[in-house]
C-alpha cells in the first residue's frame, strides 16, 4: 500500500515497530518512522514528527497494523485478547484521536483495515472477529458523528479485506463441458469491499 501511494506521487510516511524492517521502503524515498500503536507516547511522538515534517496536514491515515490470535473460543487467554484489542481497536482509536487535527486541516480520510470476519466470524478466532467488528462499529460511529454534527470535514472508510473460498457445486454447472472448464472446485479469490464514506451531497 505504501508503495502504491508512493508510485502515485504521494509523500508517504510508512511505520513499523522496528523501522529497520522497512529499510527497503526508505531506499525508495519513503519516510520510515517508528510506531507502536499500543503505546500512547509512541503515537504522540509520531504525530509530532509528522507535524513538523508536513506543517500539520495529513491527507490519509491508513490504520493497517493489526494482529491475530487463533485459539478455540472457550480456551482464550484474556491477556492475549487484551493485547489483540490494544493493537486492533484501542490503537486505532488512539491514532484517530491523535491525528484528527491534521486530517481536518487537510479535509483528509481515515482508512481502516477491517475484515470480513467482523461480519462472517471464522472459527478459532473469536477475539480477532470481535476486534474487527468493534473496529467497524467504531468507524461507523466516527462517520456518523462527523456527518450529523458536522464536527469535521475529514472522512472515514473501512476496507473489509479477507480471503474467500467459493465452493462450486456440481449441480450449479449448466453442462458437463462447462463443469470441465471450471478451474477448480475451490477457487480462492481476494475480496476487497469498500464502503462509501458518506452519502453524496453531504
Ligand atoms: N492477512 C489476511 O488474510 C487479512 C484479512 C483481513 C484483514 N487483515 C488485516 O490486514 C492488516 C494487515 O495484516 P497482514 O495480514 O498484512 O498481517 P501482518 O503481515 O502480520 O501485518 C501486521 C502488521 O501490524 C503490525 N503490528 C502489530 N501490532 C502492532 C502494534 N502494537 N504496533 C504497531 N504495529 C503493529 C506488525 O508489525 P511487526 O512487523 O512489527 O510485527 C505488522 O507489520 C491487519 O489489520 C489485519 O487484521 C488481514
Amino acid at each position: 500500500m505504501a508503495l502504491n501511494f508512493h508510485s502515485r506521487g504521494f509523500r508517504v510516511f510508512a511505520t513499523a515497530r522496528n523501522p529497520d524492517s522497512i529499510s527497503s521502503l526508505a531506499a525508495l524515498g519513503i519516510t520510515t518512522l517508528a510506531l507502536e500503536v499500543h503505546k500512547v507516547e509512541s503515537v504522540k511522538a509520531l504525530r509530532d514528527q509528522v507535524l513538523s515534517l508536513t506543517g500539520g496536514r495529513l491527507d490519509y491515515l491508513v490504520n493497517n497494523a493489526g494482529t491475530n490470535y487463533t485459539v478455540p473460543a472457550l480456551d482464550i487467554d484474556n491477556e492475549e485478547v487484551h493485547d489483540l484489542f490494544e493493537a486492533n481497536v484501542f490503537g486505532v482509536m488512539r491514532m484517530c484521536q491523535t491525528f484528527i487535527p491534521l486530517l481536518i486541516e487537510a479535509k483528509g480520510t481515515i482508512v481502516q483495515i477491517g475484515s470480513l470476519t467482523g461480519h462472517m466470524p471464522y472459527i478459532f478466532s473469536s477475539g480477532y472477529n470481535a476486534s474487527k467488528a468493534a473496529l467497524h462499529a467504531y468507524t461507523n460511529t466516527l462517520r456518523n458523528v462527523g456527518i450529523l454534527l458536522r464536527l469535521w470535514s475529514a472522512k472515514s472508510l473501512t476496507m473489509y479485506t479477507g480471503n474467500l473460498t467459493i465452493w462450486r457445486q456440481r449441480g450449479a454447472c449448466r453442462s458437463r463441458r462447462r463443469e470441465k472448464q471450471s478451474i477448480s472446485r475451490t477457487s480462492p479469490i481476494a475480496f476487497v469491499f469498500t464502503l462509501q464514506t458518506r452519502p453524496s451531497g453531504i
